[in-house]
């Protein structure tokens, strides 16, 4: 992995292509009128999912240049790295082995010892979803209600699986509450709403130390002893990398289901931190959803770089954000069950690829992760897309729509698929002033108070945008988004020169946070504190 310097010469030549004058006042509009077949020499289509990013300022020369550019900074043998269990997450010594949860057993790329514990563990995966899905843990019985107790990579993939897929549930199967937030107020709402003898507890953590779960287990076994319960602990099932610590926390290895610590946080639904998926969606559609994200995987082990999906995702990207210099980027999900998409995608796009840091332990020479947000489309364009169309900022914008609708309102599916589609024409193409004009004349105003307008109802255009279609958003396609959209932020990393797999930056604020929390005891000084902390120990001091 890493740039070599003759990476650094396609960098100079793509801001080379950018800065010239023929590129400059190139539009995404004239791309297409001097192109008709632009539609599909760049976009790929395979197995169900679209990935069109015509509508950006690449060309045929600029889409050699960023294949070079893969290609030199060793792309191609990182892939292999990262699919032969090689320890490519080198801060942490070790292999990055998502796919692997998801792969075909036995895994090749793992021993007969790691094979036989996936095995295992996917055994009691198999048995906890079964019995948990008929409301039983152990020997409790009547379950209606699980709460879920994780953070970040450890809540936020499951519970946008499930909000994508559940929507029919299959079954009378228990209702899961995710609670990431130790916010008291989230925390007294949610428990205000239950019943504590028919509650259990999934807490899911890969550290087992993340001060947040450990704070709402605590309470929450405390609720549940408050409320008559004899013991709590019995309704504890812990998901964790580090199985030691839970068993400290007083959970006894029987209901203490692992995954290896080669899984990241943020990768980790594919492993037995998928539990919650198995519980809400039933075990066959989590292995469908695996098998999606598996055709992903051997896609990109094995298709020539120019018709790679998540390499040309990674490579639009690149484009956009180095190149182009957009300092943001933003992920709209056409399909209210992709609500929570852009959360999933936030964590894992900016903990992976926000580091400053190369392998040589020098800073990077090129900016890395953008900063992302997104939501859901239509909702989305009445809140934030008026500075997409006209701010001042250029944004790297991705659309996600899905072909075929599950629900029975055509008209409602032509709407999502129509506002998609205009979103990201008046991106690209805009209006301009002589457009404007027709379309302000049949509005009544004066020629006078159509020409005050015009500056403000132009729309420049020219501002890109790469769509993805699913042709369905069912568990095998959703899979293979989610691999997708993984497997560019490694691509990435790897042009980058950073490690997407460990995320250090997080931690300075949860240790400092720690000390913080002594100090607003009330007893404690530790050094930490500034002016705005000794004002708040003092303001909340009984
Ligand atoms: O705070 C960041 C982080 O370390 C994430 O990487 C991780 O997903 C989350 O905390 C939760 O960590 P854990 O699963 O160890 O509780």
């Amino acid at each position: 992995m890493g740039s070599t310097s003759s990476a650094e010469s396609i960098w100079q030549l793509l801001h080379k292509y950018n800065n010239s004058p023929g590129i400059q006042s190139r539009s995404i509009q004239s791309l297409f009128a001097g192109n008709p077949g632009r539609f599909r020499e760049f976009s790929i289509s395979r197995d169900g999912l679209l990935l069109d990013f015509s509508k950006t300022h690449i060309d045929a020369r600029i889409r050699e240049a960023l294949l070079d550019l893969a290609q030199m900074s060793g792309l191609p043998n990182a892939i292999n790295a990262l699919f032969a269990g090689e320890k490519v997450n080198w801060t942490e010594n070790r292999a990055a082995l998502h796919w692997a949860a998801r792969a075909r057993r036995p895994v090749s790329a793992l021993n007969a010892e790691d094979n036989a514990q996936l095995e295992r563990q996917e055994r009691r995966l198999a048995d906890f979803s079964a019995s948990l899905r008929q409301g039983r843990l152990g020997s409790i019985d009547g379950i209606t209600d699980i709460i879920h107790l994780g953070i970040g990579g450890s809540s936020l993939g499951p519970k946008m699986v499930i909000e994508a897929l559940g929507s029919n549930p299959v079954g009378n199967v228990p209702n899961i509450h995710f609670l990431a937030s130790a916010d008291g107020h989230a925390v007294q709402r949610l428990l205000s709403r239950l019943q504590a003898d028919q509650t259990a507890l999934l807490v899911v953590s890969k550290s087992f130390a993340t001060r947040e779960t450990r704070l709402n287990t605590g309470r929450i076994l405390a609720w549940m002893t408050e409320a008559g319960i004899e013991a709590p602990i019995q309704r504890v099932l812990a998901i964790t990398a580090n199985p030691a610590r839970a068993w400290d926390f007083g959970i006894p290895d029987k209901r203490i289901l692992t995954f290896g610590s080669e899984i990241g946080g943020r990768y980790s639904l594919w492993s037995s931190a998928g539990l919650p998926i198995a519980i809400a969606l039933g075990l066959e559609q989590f292995q469908i959803l695996r098998a999606g994200a598996r055709a992903m995987d051997e896609h990109f082990a094995t298709a020539d770089l120019p018709q790679n999906q998540p390499v040309m995702l990674a490579l639009a990207g690149i484009w956009q954000r180095n190149i182009r210099a957009a300092v943001s980027a933003a992920v709209f999900g056409y399909d209210s069950r992709l609500r929570d998409f852009s959360d999933w995608l936030q964590q894992l796009d900016m903990e992976s690829n926000g580091k400053s840091i190369g392998q040589n332990g020098r800073p990077v020479t090129q900016a890395t992760s953008a900063a992302l947000f997104g939501g859901c489309g239509t909702e989305a364009q009445h809140a934030v897309f008026q500075m997409l169309h006209q701010g001042t900022d250029g944004v790297a914008v991705d659309f996600i729509g899905v072909l075929q609708a599950d629900h029975d309102y055509p008209e409602h599916h032509r709407f999502q698929l129509a506002n998609l589609l205009a979103q990201s024409n008046a991106l690209a193409f805009g209006r301009d002033a002589d457009a404007t004009r027709r379309f302000l004349s049949q509005s009544g105003l004066s020629m006078q108070d159509i020409e005050a307008q015009i500056p403000h109802r132009i729309f420049h255009g020219n501002r890109p945008s790469v769509t993805v279609l699913l042709d369905r958003l069912d568990a095998y396609h959703l899979g293979q988004l989610l691999a997708l959209y993984e497997h560019k932020i490694f691509a990435q990393g790897v042009i980058w020169n950073i490690n997407p797999f460990d995320q250090w930056g997080v931690e300075f604020g949860k240790t400092l946070a720690g000390e913080l929390e002594t100090v607003l005891l009330g007893d404690a000084e530790t050094g930490a504190e500034d002016d705005l902390t000794r004002y708040v120990a003092d303001r909340i001091k009984t």
